[in-house]
């Protein structure tokens, strides 16, 4: 040791680290089994794969940049909203849905997860709260805090299918939520928001002033056709609205890291809310000129892709639904869109203890329920993203093993209210 430092004694030192950063980053006892059966180099089915890419869902790289964007990009001229014919191409490819969009009302960001950032430090102050569902996709959590702000949660209850319980909306609505998150569908349940609900969750904030917030990253990735599922937030008029989408899910492109928010509402709330956003967005600049610049190439045949996405998560879907009936022991909650599927295993274990066993015997990787706050006991969480033979040699090699374990899931109806 040198100098006087050494003579201070430890607790006097000052705080090196934020206490918003004092995580727990021990590994997971599931993610250390997972480390040692790779390294010694055993096959390991990964069933929580999310990555489009690692699913075989590749662009080809002309596709992704042509010479006329790379042209273009040449130059930086950074606009904080995004560049005017990025927005544009946003707002056409919402007016083939049918919706308005003024791309003066579109503010870019380099992911969803950013957007939610802009989103929050716009809308809230320091110890705020927003109101998200559960269960529901584990980054909130993570947003909130380094946001400095807090989640509460409002439930989503299953009853052969999924709903918003909107007593527990109103809750969250009424005790000190500042902003409400809407999931449309939700991950990882894959449910969509339906219109009586849109109805009840919009007229509720509208009287009380709280602003919405609507993730629509699965939007396109339906497996029904059903009428009662309400369409994209996107044009929204009567309350303050931020729905927000982008290239990670609707091309299969996270590396591209281009996403949205588009405002709507009241114009003058919109108007002061787009002024904002542009000064927090200023602040980082941080989407690619290039990526803008291809964008309302990559918009124009979005089809193609999501097709392609779409077609093998039903696929999947529709081998879960086939291989969880007539005796299985696990059973499937309803899904109808996104990239994930939940099953109940028996409840003998904890949804821990089965996503252990399970890459233990079966070297399959699975996520407990836990991860996402599902509620009811036992529940693994499957990505319907992984190639078809990769996803069907894991499933029975699950339900093989739950089948020897000789159990049966209790025989209650599934239920989480
Ligand atoms: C519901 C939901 N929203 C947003 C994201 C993040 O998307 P992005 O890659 O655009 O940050 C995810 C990622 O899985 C998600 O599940």
């Amino acid at each position: 040791m040198h100098g006087s430092a050494a003579a201070i004694p430890h607790q006097t030192l000052r705080r090196m680290f934020s206490t918003r950063t004092d995580w727990d980053l021990r590994p997971s006892p599931l993610y250390s089994l997972l480390q040692q059966k790779r390294a010694r180099g055993e096959e390991v089915l990964d069933l929580t794969e999310s990555n489009p890419t690692k699913c075989g869902f590749i662009h080809s790289s002309s596709a992704l940049i042509d010479s006329g964007s790379l042209q273009r990009s040449v130059l930086y001229e950074p606009d904080p909203q995004g560049l005017l014919s990025a927005r544009q191409a946003i707002a056409d490819w919402y007016k083939h849905q049918s919706i308005n969009v003024d791309p003066g009302r579109i503010v870019l960001a380099s992911s969803t997860s950013e957007a939610y950032s802009f989103l929050f430090r716009l809308l809230c102050n320091v110890g705020d709260v927003v109101a998200v569902p559960k269960p529901s996709y584990p980054l909130f959590e993570y947003l909130a805090h380094l946001n400095d702000i807090l989640c509460q949660q409002y439930r989503l209850a299953y009853d052969g299918e999924w709903h918003i319980d909107l007593s527990s909306v109103d809750d969250a609505l009424s005790s000190n939520a500042e902003t409400l998150i809407l999931v449309h569908p939700n991950n990882p349940t894959g449910s969509f928001v339906k219109k009586d609900e849109r109805d009840r969750v919009v007229s509720e904030a509208l009287a009380r002033n709280i602003p919405i917030i609507v993730d629509e990253v699965f939007s396109a990735f339906s497996f029904l056709d059903d009428a009662r599922c309400a369409e994209s937030f996107a044009g929204t008029s009567s309350t303050l609205t931020f729905t927000i989408n982008g290239l990670s899910k609707l091309l299969g492109l996270p590396q591209m890291k281009l996403a949205w928010i588009v405002v709507s509402g009241p114009d003058e709330e919109c108007e002061k809310a787009v002024q904002r956003l542009e000064v927090i967005a200023d602040t980082y600049l941080s989407v690619g000129t290039l990526v803008q610049q291809a964008l309302s190439r990559l918009l124009n045949d979005t089809e193609a892709m999501t097709g392609k996405i779409l077609a093998r998560t039903k696929n999947n879907y529709e081998f879960l639904r086939t291989a969880c009936t007539a005796g299985s022991s696990a059973t499937l909650f309803r899904c109808e869109g996104a990239w994930n599927a939940i099953l109940r295993l028996p409840e003998k274990k904890s949804d821990e203890e089965w996503a252990r066993e399970i890459l233990q015997s079966a070297g399959v990787l699975t996520h407990p329920g836990h991860l996402f706050d599902i509620e009811m006991k036992s529940c693994i969480v499957l990505s319907l993203l992984p190639e078809q033979r990769v996803f069907s040699e894991g499933v029975t090699k699950i339900l093989t093993l739950i089948g020897q374990a000789g159990e049966n899931v209790t025989g209650d109806r599934l239920s989480s209210g």
